[in-house]
């Protein structure tokens, strides 16, 4: 279902106490100002899962991982499966984020097994997609992106896709200060919306929810969301800040 959603992906940030911190930080915000017509969403290191999905529970926010296993379980030393993060009440998993692909050489077809793992377990999905900056300077960015989407989203069935959650992120952008403009935000989702429109009908892409992601912040978030394909963002360093992650999430 379509709706507005505010996800922050801390990434590799907060020892635990700092966590707790944010977390009732966030909750606090949202008991005094919480944006009407929008989700807050909270990806925090797999290891404060369940404390952020109790704080989460009962302040009317929810929570996610940054990542999951392929695998269901078993010999996998480290890693964390789909059951184990729905076990904790998180209701999210991000999936394909570009510093996955990029560090830890995550490809299309591995995230589309991590997408269906995921859905088997009712997490839902945030696929995140997105051109590096040599891919847009050679105009690349579109297909880029397109294939990024059919490779790890074609296969699921109809029922399958209307659970997941597309989050557009242009690697050019992500912790360099320097964000997609609205209109490139606005022509690429658009562009995502017809390519899902080609395989699962125009109905089932205007009812899916895209995100912008990439130093989207309390002072650009407005005009990023005011765009017609712009369903809300994916928050990665102001999402530290319960301060400046209530204000994006009140930017609609
Ligand atoms: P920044 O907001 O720090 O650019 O990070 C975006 C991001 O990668 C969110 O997943």
């Amino acid at each position: 279902m379509r709706k507005k959603i505010v996800a922050g992906n801390w990434k590799m940030n907060k020892t635990f106490s700092e966590a707790e911190d944010l977390l009732f930080d966030i909750a606090d915000i949202l008991k005094e100002n919480r944006p009407s017509g929008v989700e807050v969403l909270v990806c925090p290191p797999a290891i404060y899962l369940e404390l952020a999905a109790d704080i989460a529970q009962e302040n009317e926010f929810s929570c996610g991982a940054q990542n999951l296993s392929e695998h269901e379980s078993g010999a996998y030393t480290g890693e964390i499966s789909a059951s184990m993060i729905a076990s904790t009440g998180a209701k999210y998993v991000i999936i394909g984020h570009s510093e996955r692909r990029t560090y830890f050489n995550e490809k299309d077809t591995l995230l589309a097994v991590k997408i269906s793992q995921a859905l088997k377990h009712d997490l839902i999905p945030v696929y995140c997609c997105g051109e590096v900056l040599a891919e847009r300077e050679a105009n690349s960015h579109f297909e880029i992106v397109g294939e990024q989407i059919k490779k790890a989203l074609f296969h699921l069935t109809p029922d399958e896709f209307a659970k997941i959650v597309v989050a557009y992120e242009p690697v050019w952008a992500i912790g360099t200060g320097r964000t997609a403009s609205p209109a490139q935000a606005q022509e690429m989702h658009a562009f995502i919306r017809k390519v899902l429109a080609e395989k699962f009908g125009v109905e089932a892409a205007n009812d899916t929810s895209i995100l912008y992601g990439g130093s989207c912040n309390a002072a650009n978030a407005r005009e990023l969301f005011a765009n017609e394909d712009v369903d809300g963002g994916l928050i990665g360093g102001a999402s530290l800040k319960a301060e400046d992650f209530i204000k994006i999430a009140s930017s609609f």
